[in-house]
């Protein structure tokens, strides 16, 4: 793998990124250079998979498929992914495509997650949809527009997009009664860039208990986003946040793997166990 195509690993640019990184819709009027589909073409090959999933994506022109996005303006190139449907396939989508979404934002490259406001049929008819899969979601891939649309500032109010809930309400220490104070360990600083991941709707449906050197997560339940088979999208959303927490983890020099080790914590309403994350002996 050529250097060029790597997610940045340095812990500084990563959180740089994370931090910077916004959802975009409105974008220059002009094609994406073959350059760039190239670049984005090799680090999608060469993508972490602990899940196993084997998401399959495409690049589709938005005028050859009939693809529209009512939020979106400028776009010609989208970049949409399917799997087979399953147990934590969900997850593994959301853990996938964001890994696409930070490296497209450190190549100047704008992406917004869009899930509701398309003409899915179009979509999934271009990207061959079967009985057994799904297609959670997909990105426009351009060029980020200097001023945004005044449609797209809306938009982001509307969502309170620049916001998100304090740490302690997200993240807690042993037991869900017990918020977890901020500290300076590597566990804390992956929780904080948890914290800034893109959501639906952006409600933010991740949790995290904190047990010594493992981290619990869970998916915080609103009504209406859970489809069993079909897909649930804040199982998604729960794969997002936990793709930048393995990502800083790992910028931080802390290696862990994923499990599912249900602690059996007691929990609050609405709220569903995902996967742990176990640090590393
Ligand atoms: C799984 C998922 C689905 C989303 N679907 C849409 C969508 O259909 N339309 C849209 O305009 N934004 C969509 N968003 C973008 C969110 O509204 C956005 O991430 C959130 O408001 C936070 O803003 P930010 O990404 O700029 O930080 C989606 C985000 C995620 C993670």
């Amino acid at each position: 793998m050529s250097s060029e195509v790597i997610l940045s690993s340095n812990a500084e640019e990563l959180e740089k990124a994370i931090r910077d990184r916004r959802s975009v819709r409105t974008f220059e009027d002009r094609e994406v250079w073959k350059e760039d589909i190239d670049k984005l073409n090799a680090f999608i090959q060469d993508l972490d998979d602990p899940f196993g999933k084997s998401i399959e994506y495409r690049f589709l022109k938005a005028k050859e498929h009939k693809l529209t996005s009512p939020v979106l303006i400028g776009e010609d190139l989208y970049l949409a992914g399917k799997v087979k449907k399953g147990h934590l396939s969900d997850v593994a989508f959301g853990y996938s495509l964001e890994q696409i979404v930070l490296y497209a934002w450190q190549q100047r490259i704008g992406t917004v997650w869009i899930a509701g406001t398309l003409n899915r049929d179009a979509f999934e008819k271009a990207m061959d949809v079967q009985a057994d899969e799904v297609m959670p979601a997909v990105t426009p891939i351009g060029y980020i527009a200097k001023k945004m649309a005044l449609r797209e500032t809306l938009m982001r109010k509307g969502v309170k997009a620049d916001t998100r809930l304090p740490f302690g309400q997200l993240f807690f220490k042993d037991k869900f009664e017990t918020p977890l104070s901020e500290d300076d360990s590597a566990i804390c600083k992956a929780l904080k860039m948890v914290r800034l991941a893109p959501s639906a709707v952006n409600k933010q449906p991740w949790r995290a208990v904190v047990c010594g050197d493992t981290v619990h997560f869970y998916e915080k339940k609103d009504k209406g986003y859970d489809h069993g088979e079909d897909g649930d999208l804040q199982k998604v959303d729960v794969g997002i946040g936990l793709a930048h927490f393995v990502l800083m983890t790992k910028a931080l020099g802390v290696n862990g793997s994923l499990i599912e080790q249900d602690p059996g914590i007691a929990l609050p309403e609405a709220t569903e166990y995902i996967i742990s994350w176990k640090k590393a002996e």
